[in-house]
């Protein structure tokens, strides 16, 4: 049986659907790291869009002479208890490294041993050793409130493997759910200070991506005018599937899903390409029928918490006042900010920061009309559902 998945599959190749624009377009961008210019991205795009899943892949599929790390923020955060803080952070990219290094110890045993010395030649400088922690056999240091020698052991790292290795030509390091980073104690200092040795490594590539609007204050923190990287990172957007293309990834990939016209029509404008959508409501939907409006219609209704799965679990963390905010804006069709200071019955101050965060959760947007609406169109019907079946909104 063909299945279409609604989490992170391990054999991505087996379930990856086309993107091929996508992968040409930052893989060409990747490629500088080989010509000593460092490649420095931010993917944005729409919760569920695939930008994890494509990011994965690109990466999977590098060609052996380039290195990869793959840091999720949120895993930290999801880990740990406590504030996430700079150190978290530095130490999780550390232990990447250290998992890349250590998945193919062979090929990489020519070289392991100049990386070494180089490291033990640091330890008798700078750094406080401990026994038990290791790069493959290379000790790392005990941190004592010793951030700068941290940062600049771990952001160092990358490329001194590269300069140690003839075999290897570039380091690409993707920073997935990179909005989390605005939780740690100084975030701009932290992005400046990412900024200011990544400026020094031509054979290291950064990719920024997370679930974070487009016009959210993170992506003005990082790449705006005054922003750590002033407008150098590419920022490069992941589009939905298109109909056409949905129409196809539904003909390869689902278990013998079919529609009528009109509910191949109905369904595209439920899932809006959206594949996350549209593997979790393939996921519910009869294999052996036909599906017209109708069915679309029934079974979204009825499986909504299914198919909208993730807002479940994004609607639970909200404060009481970012839901009624959420609320206003769908009750209201999206609202501008007189509006909302004059009618939300919260603080100026409150508002603000519920904009900042709900934005930077890629939960609302600012649009062309000035106006803030909801960016997800499966958050309103997962809402508008469930207050027309229980008579409230979820609590
Ligand atoms: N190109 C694709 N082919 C097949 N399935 C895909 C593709 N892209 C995404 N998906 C499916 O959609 C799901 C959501 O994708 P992914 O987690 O990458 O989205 P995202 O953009 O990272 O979302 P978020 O902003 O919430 O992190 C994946 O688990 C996968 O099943
Ligand atoms: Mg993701």
């Amino acid at each position: 049986m063909k299945i279409m998945p609604v989490s992170m599959p391990k054999d991505i190749d087996k379930y990856f659907f086309n993107r091929v624009k996508d992968i040409n377009m930052i893989n060409t961008q990747l490629s500088t790291v080989r010509l000593d210019i460092p490649p420095q991205l931010l993917i944005t795009g729409y919760r569920g869009v695939g930008k994890t899943f494509l990011l994965k892949k690109v990466l999977n599929d590098q060609s052996e002479d380039i290195l990869t790390s793959f840091i999720d923020i949120s895993e930290i955060v999801g880990r740990q208890k406590g504030n996430l803080t700079e150190e978290k952070v530095l130490k999780e990219i550390l232990n990447s490294i250290n998992e890349t290094m250590s998945k193919d110890k062979k090929s990489y045993k020519k070289w392991i041993d100049k990386i070494t010395g180089h490291v033990k030649r640091l330890q008798l400088k700078n750094y406080d050793f401990p026994g038990d922690a290791n790069i493959m056999d290379i000790p790392i240091p005990v941190i004592h409130d010793n951030y700068d020698k941290l940062s600049k052991f771990v952001m160092e790292l990358p490329q001194k493997i590269v300069d140690e290795s003839k075999d290897i030509k570039g380091y690409i390091i993707v920073i997935d759910e990179f909005q989390l980073l605005k939780n740690v104690k100084k975030p701009d200092a932290f992005f400046w200070l990412i900024r200011s040795f990544v400026q020094k490594q031509f054979n290291v590539g950064y990719v920024f991506t997370g679930s974070v609007s487009k016009t959210s204050d993170i992506i003005n923190m990082i790449n705006g005018q005054e922003g750590a990287f002033g407008g150098r990172l590419i920022q490069i957007n992941i589009e939905p599937f298109t109909a056409d293309e949905t129409r196809r990834y539904i003909e390869e990939k689902s278990n013998n899903l079919k529609f009528t016209n009109e509910g191949f029509e109905r369904f595209y404008a439920c899932t809006r390409g959206i594949p996350l959508y549209i593997n979790s409501l393939s996921s519910v939907l009869p294999n052996n029928t036909i599906c017209d409006e109708e069915i679309i219609k029934q079974t979204l209704k009825f499986n909504i918490d299914q198919v909208a799965m993730m807002w479940i679990y994004v609607w639970g963390r909200l404060s009481e006042g970012e839901k009624d905010f959420i609320i206003y804006l769908l009750e209201h069709e999206g609202s501008n900010r007189a509006d909302l200071d004059n009618e939300l019955g919260y603080a100026k101050s409150s508002i603000t920061r519920f904009i900042d965060s709900l934005s930077n959760q890629g939960i609302i947007e600012f649009n062309r009309e000035r106006k803030f609406v909801l960016a997800d169109k499966m958050l309103e019907r997962w809402l508008k559902t469930k207050y027309e079946t229980n008579g409230f909104y979820p609590l």
